[in-house]
């Protein structure tokens, strides 16, 4: 399991410091896809990368922390955020956004894997061995295993999301974070590569996080997911609960904004503009575009409040009754899956 306690992850530029994330809370639980949508700039790769323990200056932790749970030995760990780095690749992997161009345009695939990732794995079973390994597992994942001795650029950027998904689940890690793994990929080879996604899950028993600003791959994948605005969490909820009684009006506006089979209609884009990360306004950050926002919306911060079982919203619309009596369970957005 991975916790996220309160995390502010901020950026120190010359303009000021861009809150990225202001007190983001929720848990990440063993076994599930999670999906995490918002907006351009909202935050969702800053987030990664402070779960992945990548924390990097400009970016720095303001406060707030992670934690991650390790079985090691038979026993049960805490390791917090500084530490994460140590289990990198073997219990927790990134697919950072745009992971296509990370890949170095003059090494072959498989050597990118085997000098960068795998060394520790080359170390305990030499490399003839791991190649074997590999393409035995590109197979089993219905890709050729001749891509390991391919440039990247030899490959459509379709196949090469497909490898780096392979690669990146090759040891099986228990978290897998995966930044718009199909963002900027046809429909048809989205599918492919969600498919894939999900059966993977489903055949390692391991965690999957998603990040994509496109609401429909969340419908088709995810079992739960963390809506982000502006830097805050507005809505935690299994996907299911999610698209049938969206609580915040920002979700409602992502799902509204969906086109659907059969209708004609243009659908409704969302009007306006997240505020400003640099100077974000001191009451809820979506006031300014939302339907229900009236003067005290403007002044007051909701804060994230249990509306039903696993059912988070930040609204002091929807949820006004608790809004001024958050406890710390009311963080945690478990969904009891
Ligand atoms: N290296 C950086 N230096 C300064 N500000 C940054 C840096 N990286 C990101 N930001 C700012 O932090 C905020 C969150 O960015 P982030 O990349 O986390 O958003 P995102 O939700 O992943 O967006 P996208 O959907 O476009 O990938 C934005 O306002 C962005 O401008
Ligand atoms: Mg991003």
């Amino acid at each position: 399991m991975i916790r996220i306690k309160h995390l502010s992850a901020h950026y120190q530029t010359v303009q000021g410091t861009v809150k990225a994330t202001e007190d983001v809370a929720f848990d990440i639980f063993d076994n599930e896809i999670l999906g995490i949508a918002g907006e351009s700039g909202c935050g969702k790769t800053t987030l990664m990368k402070a779960i992945y323990g990548n924390v990097e200056p400009p970016m720095f932790i303001a406060s707030g922390s992670i934690e991650l749970e390790v079985e090691e030995l038979g026993e049960q760990k805490i390791i917090p955020n500084h530490e994460i780095h140590r289990y990198w690749w073997d219990y927790i992997s990134y697919i950072p956004q745009a992971s296509m161009s990370v890949l170095n345009p003059v090494v072959r695939i498989k050597d990118q894997f085997l000098d960068s990732y795998l060394r520790a794995e080359v170390r305990a079973l030499g490399k003839q061995a791991l190649l074997d390994r590999m393409a035995a597992y590109l197979q089993e994942l219905e890709l050729p295993p001749e891509v390991l001795n391919a440039f990247p650029h030899q490959l459509s950027g379709g196949m090469r999301q497909r490898v780096i998904v392979a690669l990146a689940t090759f040891v099986h890690p228990k978290f897998v974070l995966a930044d718009e793994p199909t963002t900027a990929l046809d429909v048809v080879v989205q599918r492919g590569i969600l498919t894939m996604l999900m059966n993977l899950q489903k055949q390692l028993h391991n965690t999957f996080v998603i990040v994509s600003h496109d609401m429909g791959v969340h419908y088709q994948i995810t079992d739960r997911m963390v809506i982000m605005y502006a830097g805050k969490v507005a809505e935690i909820a299994r996907t299911d609960v999610l698209f049938e009684r969206p609580q915040h009006p920002y979700t409602e506006m992502l799902i509204n904004s969906l086109p659907r089979v059969g209708d004609d209609q243009q659908r409704a884009g969302i009007g306006g503009r997240p505020p400003s990360l640099l100077n974000p306004p001191g009451g809820c950050r979506f006031a300014d575009r939302c339907y229900l926002a009236d003067a005290y919306c403007r002044q007051v911060q909701p804060d994230l409040v249990e509306v039903e079982p696993g059912h988070f919203v930040a609204c002091l619309k929807r949820a006004p009754s608790l809004a001024l009596t958050t406890t710390e369970s009311s963080h945690r957005g478990d969904a009891g899956k």
